[in-house]
């Protein structure tokens, strides 16, 4: 439960000398306790010596939420400022209740307001029957960075520095140490960090590029933009990633890249493909933008060829509250160039040699980026964790004899998806997971070979098996690290509801 505790509370338990129990819950965890930041100051006015300390012990187990202009205002409206405040930073951060001593004065207001001991039965009784799991539900967590963000965020904004930067540089210095790359360079989109990069390779016109049919638009839509050409080789069945075995025979003499995807957080078998590339002089592109954090023989995703891309789309496990994107390169030839092309080819200022485009991160982006970055060990570690759970759930209800899992074949897979395959039952299933109020999703439902737009590369139904297989069979559960035990609990017992029966 996250709630807010409303100053009257506070100075209560502040000026009692038994402790109080609703502390305890915030630093045990078991409650998210906040504290809007106007109660700071009469908190302090009324407090002396001892307590003031206390205070400030107090305030390192509580995050602090700022009110807005517009919510000052607003609150002025009535006569009760501080308590309508306190009403309108429930509802507008979407915390469960207010917890005060003086609940009547709360009346009228249509929120849940509770008394220390409400609350600590409320927190004690045994939690509500989960009925729905979102896919990802991306706000559920903001509690935990929220804080963090918006010192980066107001730090950019009273600097006024909002395009690149120190605090894209900052980031970008964070990104390299954490995909074991020399550099790093921040960029506007995961998109983007595919189109640069293939520009920085200098690939275009009349170049081949090889990739997989199964992934998001963007992989080959970004080698069309750089004027070259997909050329498409089928997945591994088990691990939905580009099948190395396959790329051999692809290679032309028009051949100057391969661009492998890390699907669903799961780094594709790179040994073979750098073996090919170099044998074959091309570059390797890694197509990163699922995989942050993801590992092939103890080596980081990003680092595994010559450029890295990634995506901080929000829904992705290192989102931006926006679009951003990075690419990481240990060659400082290609982190020169990259830099030069995310600012329209221009070096130095309004003097340009070659050709770019306007690819730059913007610093807020940056700051909440480097804000998240802190936790995206715990977060990853969670996922997995998630994973297990699903995998064992699904075991022992006799579940795998209907559906697949996702095995990891090469540690660390990050899971940014956990996808199953529920073979030619997977449309029913989804439609019942739905019913039941369980998002779920099919990455992808048409492969890239047969779009409508590449038609011109001549490829037909049929060409990519294993890839129109995925697309038939495979679903995505919910897997963020804000799901609950329970939640999964709920899923798999509507997957067993659904191929068993009740
Ligand atoms: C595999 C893959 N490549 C590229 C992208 C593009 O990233 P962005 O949405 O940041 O442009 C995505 C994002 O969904 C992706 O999943």
């Amino acid at each position: 439960m996250e709630i807010l505790l409303h100053h009257d509370y506070l100075i209560h338990a502040l000026s009692s000398t038994e402790g109080s129990p609703v502390l305890g819950l915030c630093r045990s965890g078991q409650c998210k306790g906040w504290v809007a930041s106007t109660s700071l100051p009469t908190l302090f006015r009324e407090l002396e010596g001892q307590e003031r300390d206390k205070a400030k012990d107090l305030l390192s187990s509580l995050s602090v939420a700022s009110p807005t202009a517009g919510d000052l205002r607003n609150a002025l409206q009535d006569e009760r400022f501080d308590e309508k405040l306190a009403s309108i930073l429930v509802q507008s951060c979407g915390f469960d209740a207010v917890v005060t001593t003086i609940p009547e004065n709360f009346s009228g207001d249509d929120i849940l307001v509770l008394t220390p001991e409400q609350l600590q039965s409320k927190v004690e009784s045994p939690p509500g029957k989960v009925n729905e799991v979102k896919l990802l539900d991306i706000s559920a967590s903001y509690h935990q960075i929220l804080n963090d963000v918006e010192v980066e965020m107001a730090d950019t904004t009273r600097k006024g520095h909002f395009i690149l930067g120190a605090k894209v540089s900052e980031l970008e210095e964070k990104i390299a140490e954490y995909c074991q790359t020399k550099y790093a360079v921040g960029v506007s989109s995961g998109t983007d960090a595919l189109l640069i990069s293939l520009m920085a390779a200098g690939i275009g016109e009349g170049d081949e590029v090889i990739t997989s049919p199964y992934t998001f638009f963007a992989t080959a839509g970004s080698i069309i933009r750089a004027g070259a050409k997909p050329v498409f080789v089928d997945i591994n069945d088990v691990t939905f990633n580009i099948k190395a075995e396959h790329i051999e025979r692809c290679i032309t003499s028009r051949t100057r890249a391969i661009m492998p995807v890390h699907l669903y957080g799961q780094c594709a078998d790179m040994d073979p493909i750098n073996e090919l590339a170099k044998k074959n002089n091309l570059i390797v592109i890694e197509d990163s933008a699922q995989s942050i954090g993801s590992e092939y023989k103890n080596k980081r995703s990003g680092s595994l060829g010559d450029m890295g891309c990634f995506s901080f789309f929000p829904a992705k496990n290192l989102g931006a509250f926006g679009d951003g994107g990075i690419v990481t390169t240990s060659s400082e030839d290609l982190y020169e160039k990259l830099k030069v092309l995310r600012v329209h080819g221009s070096k130095p200022k309004y003097y340009h040699k070659t050709i770019g485009g306007n690819f730059r991160l913007d610093a807020l982006q940056a700051g909440v980026v480097k804000a998240k970055l802190n936790y995206l060990e715990g977060w990853t570690e969670k996922r997995r964790q998630n994973a297990t759970v699903y995998n064992q759930l699904l075991q022992q209800n006799a579940l795998t004899q209907y559906i697949q899992l996702p095995p990891e074949v090469f540690p660390r897979h990050v899971f940014n998806q956990y996808v199953i395959r529920a073979g030619n039952r997977r449309d029913e299933l989804r439609a019942f997971l739905n019913e039941n109020k369980i998002g779920c999703e099919i990455y992808y439902p048409l492969p890239l070979h047969v779009q409508e737009c590449f038609q011109s590369l001549g490829y037909k139904k049929g060409d990519f098996p294993e890839s129109e297989k995925a697309a038939d069979e495979s679903l995505a559960l919910p897997i963020s690290h804000e799901i609950t035990q329970a939640q999964q609990e709920y899923v798999v017992e509507n997957i067993r509801r659904f191929f068993l029966g009740s």
